[in-house]
């Protein structure tokens, strides 16, 4: 399967930074990138297929996760049109086999540990539909924010499949096992203010504002020192998984390694010179 999605450009462009290249030639329009102060907003453009993640789809966030913009610091992902995702294309399960089953979910694991455990933070924002795949992506962004349309389901069992971009690890982690479970089994759809109790958004916002909030949170992320928040995203989710006394030592070297970077030394000692001159 490697090679399937190889076959298709491993490319992606990106509005905002200089001169279109020889590279955006090649770019699939299912996924949009426009850079502007330091944020990246990855728009998912399928919105005549509720924007469901095909290969090539798959392969540009992947591209994008791979080696992002200098520039940016912090990406905000969203869907276009009234929906966020409505998970895998269906359209490519009938022509696999078991193999090319488990390179594809192998593919869709790539791209979300590349999204979780990248350098650059990532806020989803959530309307409508956030489906089977598209809530596996969702759960491997790092701050969601969601409206009152926003609904969350795990709709595979239907289809006789299990999910399999992440949501028996990462979904599990969030709602706990047993919720997972109960939502892969009844399929049922879980309501924006349900979603937000359980943790899959942490902002439920009013309608229509939901691409604003991520904005405003992604320049906020966006004006820290980027090794502190590479060292959030990284460190938490490991350390949440080690021993208590393992994840203490992780933690003391995490924060010795902060501290002793170029940006924090001269954001404390700018602390230190104002409160000095007091
Ligand atoms: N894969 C491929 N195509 C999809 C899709 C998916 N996951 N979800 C929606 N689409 C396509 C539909 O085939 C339709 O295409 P068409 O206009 O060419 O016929 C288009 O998107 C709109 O879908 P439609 O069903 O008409 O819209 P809706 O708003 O009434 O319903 C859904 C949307 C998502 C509830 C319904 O399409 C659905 O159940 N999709 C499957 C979701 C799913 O099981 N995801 C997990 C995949 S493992």
């Amino acid at each position: 399967m490697d090679e399937v999605y190889s076959m298709h450009p491993p490319s992606y462009s990106c509005r905002g930074i200089g001169p279109k290249t020889e590279l955006e030639a090649n770019v699939s329009d299912s996924l949009t990138i426009d850079l502007a102060d330091g944020v990246a907003v990855l728009t998912l453009n399928r919105p005549d297929k509720r924007n469901a993640v095909d290969g090539p789809l798959i392969a540009a966030i992947e591209d994008f996760f791979t080696a992002p913009p200098e520039d940016a610091r912090a990406v905000v992902l969203t869907g276009a049109g009234d929906h966020f995702c409505a998970g895998l294309d269906i359209a490519e399960l009938k022509v696999m086999g078991a193999a090319e089953a488990q390179a594809t979910s192998r593919a869709w694991h790539r791209t979300t540990e590349k999204i979780q455990f990248g350098a650059l933070p990532v806020v989803a924002a959530m309307t409508g539909m956030v489906l089977g795949g598209g809530l596996e992506i969702a759960a491997s962004t790092h701050v969601r924010v969601a409206e009152p349309s926003t609904f969350y389901q795990l709709p595979e069992v239907g289809l006789g499949i299990f999910p399999g971009g992440g949501a028996s690890a990462r979904i599990s982690r969030i709602v706990g096992a047993g919720r997972a479970v109960e939502m892969m089994l009844t399929a049922r759809r879980v309501a924006a203010e349900e979603g937000q109790t359980l943790g899959l958004s942490h902002h439920l916002v009013g309608d229509g504002e939901a691409l604003d909030k991520a904005m405003e949170l992604a320049t906020r992320i966006a004006a820290n020192p980027p090794f502190a928040n590479a060292t959030i995203i990284n460190a938490v989710p490991r350390i949440a998984d080690m021993s208590i006394a393992d994840g203490l030592f992780a933690e003391s070297m995490a924060t010795a390694l902060t501290q002793v970077s170029d940006e924090a030394q001269a954001r404390i000692k700018g602390f230190l010179d104002k409160q000095a001159k007091k």
